[in-house]
């Protein structure tokens, strides 16, 4: 028997049925090139990150996925804790002008202007057609490199690369030439529909971050 010093948290579990799993993960704001030429923006937050890769949760008919698979390109560009402004006047738009009847029904509109919605500025990128968002800290240009159709073609979860990474020098850790800061980074992040930051600090030392970041790169 292990020995305790301490006495078990008491917690009394109960079962539910959540209709969505949105436990908190980080805002990104996807810009992607309409057929006319213009950049859209979409939010979201069914996102991950696996080495220089990052996986997309997104619905098959948002003018995101559709401009993602037609031109292999997007830039992802990470909203950060104080940009709730701009985050609330991207939602309940589409960049689709045929809003599709689920999208009626939760009162999403089509806004052929995505950047006077959520006062946001364009900035050219330098290896994908589609802008960066200049007021976002951190864009990342990327490329398609896979798909997987989910819940019978209703939901894409795409896979991209990242072609190239700029930071806002704030965001840079001292000393190093490729490292964030993360004591500076403050990303936004959706829970359960609701905008949320990372507490100040962080809780306590990480075991896993003994793990020199450069071994990481693939
Ligand atoms: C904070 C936030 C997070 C969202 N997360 C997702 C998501 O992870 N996946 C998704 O398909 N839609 C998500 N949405 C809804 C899309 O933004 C919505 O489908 C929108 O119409 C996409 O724009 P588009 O059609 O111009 O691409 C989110 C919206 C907001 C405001």
């Amino acid at each position: 028997m292990p020995s305790t010093t301490s006495s078990p948290p008491t917690m009394t579990h109960s079962t539910i049925s959540p209709a969505v799993l949105y436990w908190g993960t980080p805002v990104v704001l996807i810009t992607t090139l309409n057929p006319d030429g213009t950049s859209n923006i979409g939010p979201m937050s069914s996102a991950f990150w696996i080495g220089n890769r990052c996986i997309l949760g997104l619905g098959t008919s948002s003018q995101t996925t559709q401009n993602l698979l037609r031109t292999g390109e997007c830039v992802l560009n990470l909203a950060s804790d104080d940009m709730a402004d701009a985050v609330n006047g991207l939602s309940h738009t589409t960049g689709t002008k045929s809003v599709p009847e689920y999208k009626l029904q939760r009162g999403y509109r089509y806004v052929k202007d995505k950047w006077a919605a959520a006062r946001l500025t364009p900035q050219n990128s330098t290896k994908v057609a589609p802008l960066r968002i200049q007021d976002c800290q951190v864009q990342m240009e990327a490329a398609f490199r896979g798909t997987y159709e989910m819940l019978g073609g209703a939901v894409q979860v795409i896979e991209v690369e990242v072609l190239q990474t700029h930071v806002d020098e704030a965001l840079r850790l001292p000393g190093h030439a490729n490292r964030v800061d993360p004591d500076a980074w403050r990303p936004m992040i959706m829970s359960f529909q609701h905008l949320y930051g990372l507490r100040s600090g962080k809780v306590a030392p990480s075991t896993l971050a003994k793990i020199d970041e450069e071994q990481y790169r693939m």
